[in-house]
């Protein structure tokens, strides 16, 4: 089997790149290392022993995606994590998102709608906002985007669908990740945020490795049991299971759906605070926080129906918690080491 990983050195892409390695499967790789290093490879073949084929190639680039089909006629399958993903800088830079996300998505969709290659889709559970019932199943209504990196994944989404309407060959899985924490257990990949990190548990290790002097916690007066947010923190090699067996799935079995939205979490709603306790418990460090104002548009509570894609493709979230959280810890260790 072939399958081409676009954002292959990124976060997500690497964790898959080498599950998919390491089943033998053949990778071709592409990543313009906007976000990531090329230093990437050498984690994942110093995990597999193995290499993916790498192009740096931007998918903005209807030229260069042109290339790459020409030169692999033999795809069988695509998982596409090419993009940007900070909500924040999605507001200041609007335009940069849609035509990353989407134009990106775009060029990519015309090679395979024109050849029914399959696809697997990056969405986010942000599509469902505040959600009116917990936990979220893959019927919650979208509610409207409250940030340009939101609606990408809106717009993303949309015109998967519309392409898989269009032709009956074309099919896709959109997964509809929670919150990915967490690095491979070999510590040699991991994330790896270019300035001050937009999530939790980066922020989280950066402050106790020191790089940063206090974690911020947004809010303690929601309504929740001890008044902060609550998230479905779901570790990366979960998530990276979830694509390969979605991917098999898509491939090798006959299905008669087109297009099939399955979200990926645990089930399982943590608080900030019971992140923080969690974290110390399990790594023996303490982690020094403060409270400061709710950030606007933040998510109350959100937590995954996983019951879907149990049932249809048989996927289940192993990892707890206080292991994503420990890996998270080991690969900061790591990170600090090397600079
Ligand atoms: N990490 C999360 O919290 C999260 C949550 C929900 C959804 N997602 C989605 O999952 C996907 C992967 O996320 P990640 O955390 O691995 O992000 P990441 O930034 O680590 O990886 C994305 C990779 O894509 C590359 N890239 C970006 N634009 C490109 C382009 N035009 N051409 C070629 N390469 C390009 C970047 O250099 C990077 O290596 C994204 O689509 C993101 O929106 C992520």
């Amino acid at each position: 089997m072939k399958i081409l990983v676009t954002g292959g050195l990124g976060y997500i892409g690497s964790h898959v790149t080498v599950m998919l390695l390491q089943k033998g499967v053949e990778v071709i790789s592409v990543d313009n290392l906007d976000n990531s290093r090329i230093e990437v490879l050498n984690g994942i073949k110093a995990i597999t022993n193995k290499e993916p084929f790498f192009d740096n190639l931007d998918l903005r680039n209807q030229n260069q995606i042109q290339d790459l089909f020409k030169k692999h006629t033999d795809i069988d399958g695509v998982i596409h994590f090419a993009a940007y993903k900070s909500v924040g800088e999605s507001v200041d830079k609007p335009l940069a998102y849609y035509q990353n996300n989407v134009g990106g998505l775009l060029n990519l969709l015309k090679p395979l709608c024109e050849l029914n290659i399959p696809l697997i889709f990056s969405s986010s559970c942000t599509v469902y906002g505040q959600a009116l019932k917990l936990p979220i199943d893959e019927n919650s209504s979208v509610q409207p985007a409250s940030s340009p990196y939101g609606f990408t994944k809106q717009i993303g989404e949309q015109l998967i669908k519309d392409c898989c309407k269009a032709n009956s060959d074309f099919k896709s899985i959109l997964l509809r990740y929670f919150n990915p924490v967490g690095a491979h257990p070999s510590a040699k990949i991991g994330e790896y945020p270019q300035g001050i990190p937009q999530n939790l548990v980066p922020f989280l290790t950066q402050t106790v490795i020191g790089k940063r002097s206090l974690l911020k916690v947004f809010g303690k007066d929601y309504d929740t049991p001890d008044g902060t947010c609550i998230r479905d923190y779901i570790h990366v090699m979960d998530l990276a299971q979830a694509h390969i067996d979605s991917i098999y799935y898509l491939i090798s079995s006959n299905q008669k759906f087109s297009c099939e939205t399955f979200n990926v979490g645990t089930g399982r709603g943590f608080s900030v605070l019971e992140v923080i306790k969690a974290f110390e418990k399990t790594t023996g460090e303490s982690v020094p926080y403060k409270f400061t104002n709710p950030r606007v548009g933040d998510t109350i509570s959100a937590y995954a129906d996983v019951k879907k894609i149990e049932k249809q493709i048989g996927w289940k979230a192993k990892y707890s918690l206080e292991e994503a959280l420990q890996s998270a810890w080991n690969w900061e260790k790591e990170i600090d080491k090397n600079s």
